[in-house]
């Protein structure tokens, strides 16, 4: 979407007045360059409660705020995630790396016959905890953010799967007592080079946060940071599943290896998605 000048040239109505029809809707949101006005103006319609709402709601839209903002939802993996302003919008392209994290868990559960201890690091607003604790059916679940916004995000999102929900950088945010018991680690850290940050569409430059996207030089850095904490928290057979680009996994395969993890890459044509596995060998002894 573009977002030109002319954004709001057809003006929206006055607080109070009759509510906007859905021909208006659709013409406001064409005029400021949104590629799927009908669809978009379906929701709008069939979100907001009032006719303000819905003014405030197409005026925001048109401004160039992420349709998932305005609605103050995403659709994930089948689901509908609370995305609070400010947080990070789940990609469908992570969807690929929550079918993995699903098939895991299960062969996990299996294993042990207990619920798979699973922490969702850099979770934004929870939505991959989310998915996989409703998919696994029984889970032990955390998720941990750097940033306040998405640490309250992730609560909501969490709370009927009873997910514990921490703030802080990486490992430091989780508490002492999982060290050595997770089976699955998954880690959808912002993994964007500092130079490309700027290619990114206006709407995840001006409405995400910085820290959600900014990799670092070669995009790598906080990937490298948590491949390298990993080995500590992991359960003997644990998996850490991180998502990359298929440019970048070359070099996250070495930071895997690096840190005894044994690495597998995966991916999805059609989601345009590509993955790191990595599994924790087994405890010393155990056959
Ligand atoms: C690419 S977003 C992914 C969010 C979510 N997992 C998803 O897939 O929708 C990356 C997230 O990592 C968080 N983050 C970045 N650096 C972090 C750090 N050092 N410690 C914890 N979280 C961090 C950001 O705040 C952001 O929410």
């Amino acid at each position: 979407m573009s977002f030109p000048p002319s954004a709001l040239s057809s003006p929206l109505p006055a607080p109070g007045s009759a509510p906007l029809s859905r021909a208006a809707v659709v013409t406001t949101l064409r005029a400021a360059g949104c590629v799927f006005a009908e669809d978009e103006a379906e929701l709008l319609l069939s979100t907001a409660r009032t006719a303000d709402e819905l003014a405030a709601m197409v005026e925001r839209r048109a401004l160039g705020l992420p349709l998932e903002h305005v609605i103050g939802w995403a659709e994930f993996s089948g689901r509908r995630i609370t995305v609070d302003p400010g947080v990070f919008v789940p990609r469908r392209r992570t969807e690929f790396l929550v079918g993995q994290a699903v098939g895991l868990g299960r062969r996990t559960a299996a294993r042990t016959g207990r619920p798979p201890v699973v922490v969702d690091l850099c979770c934004g607003s929870g939505a991959v905890g989310t998915v996989l604790a409703a998919a696994l059916d029984r889970v032990e679940l955390y998720a941990a953010d750097i940033e306040p916004a998405a640490v309250r995000c992730a609560r909501r999102n969490l709370a009927p799967a009873g997910g514990e929900v921490h703030e802080g950088d990486l490992f430091d945010a989780l508490p002492a007592r999982l060290r050595g018991r997770i089976d699955l680690l998954v880690a959808n850290v912002p993994y964007v080079p500092s130079e490309e940050v700027g290619l990114l569409p206006p709407e995840a430059r001006e409405y995400e946060p910085l820290v959600a996207l900014d990799g670092g030089a070669d995009g790598l850095d906080v990937l490298r940071r948590v491949t390298a904490g990993a080995p500590q928290w992991l359960a003997p057979g644990g998996h850490l599943l991180v998502e990359t680009s298929e440019r970048q996994a070359p070099q996250a395969v070495e930071a895997f290896t690096r840190n005894g993890l044994l690495p597998r890459v995966a991916g999805s044509d059609e989601l345009y998605a590509t993955i790191v596995i990595g599994t924790r060998g087994p405890a010393e002894g155990a056959g």
